[in-house]
């Protein structure tokens, strides 16, 4: 093989190398790097199922729903604001066990390195008349779901 056919083939080499590159990141480019989480949305019940002026905890999805009878149906979150400890529900409201936080009946900081208040969740029904709460959705203290 001489030079110039070495540097040909090199040249060539090259040239194809770059083109598979190209395609092959076209094609990435056509599945984009999404994680792709569980929905956020739960359904928790029918409203029946809650007793009224009842506090009810739902450990799985760490969340408390009221049903309040003036105000009707609304969400807390469970998870403190502070590092993410799950809060157990008191006579005042809310305690966390981790670092102390103590928060009252809406979630506001009583007490504690928490930072902000309880998130509340937007509350809704389903089709088929089940609450809904989608823990993805905060609304702003005091927004409930009348029924
Ligand atoms: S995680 Fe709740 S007070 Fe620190």
């Amino acid at each position: 093989m001489n030079r110039r056919h070495f540097l040909s083939k090199l040249g060539w080499t090259s040239f194809w190398t770059a083109v598979v590159g190209m395609v092959a990141g076209l094609a990435r480019s056509m599945y984009p790097n999404v994680l792709y989480e569980p929905s956020r949305k739960y359904k928790v019940g029918y409203p029946a199922d809650f007793a009224r002026d009842v506090v009810t905890p739902l450990p799985g999805e760490k969340l408390f729903i009221y049903n309040d009878s003036k105000q009707g149906f609304y969400a807390i979150s469970g998870i403190c604001t502070h590092l993410g400890c799950v809060v157990s529900k008191t006579q005042e409201g809310f305690f966390c066990p981790c670092h102390g936080s103590r928060f009252d009946h809406s979630g506001k900081v009583k007490a504690g390195p928490a930072p902000r208040p309880l998130p509340w969740y937007r509350v809704s029904l389903a089709l088929d008349g089940q609450l809904v709460v989608d823990a993805g959705e905060e609304v702003k203290p005091g927004t409930t779901l009348p029924i």
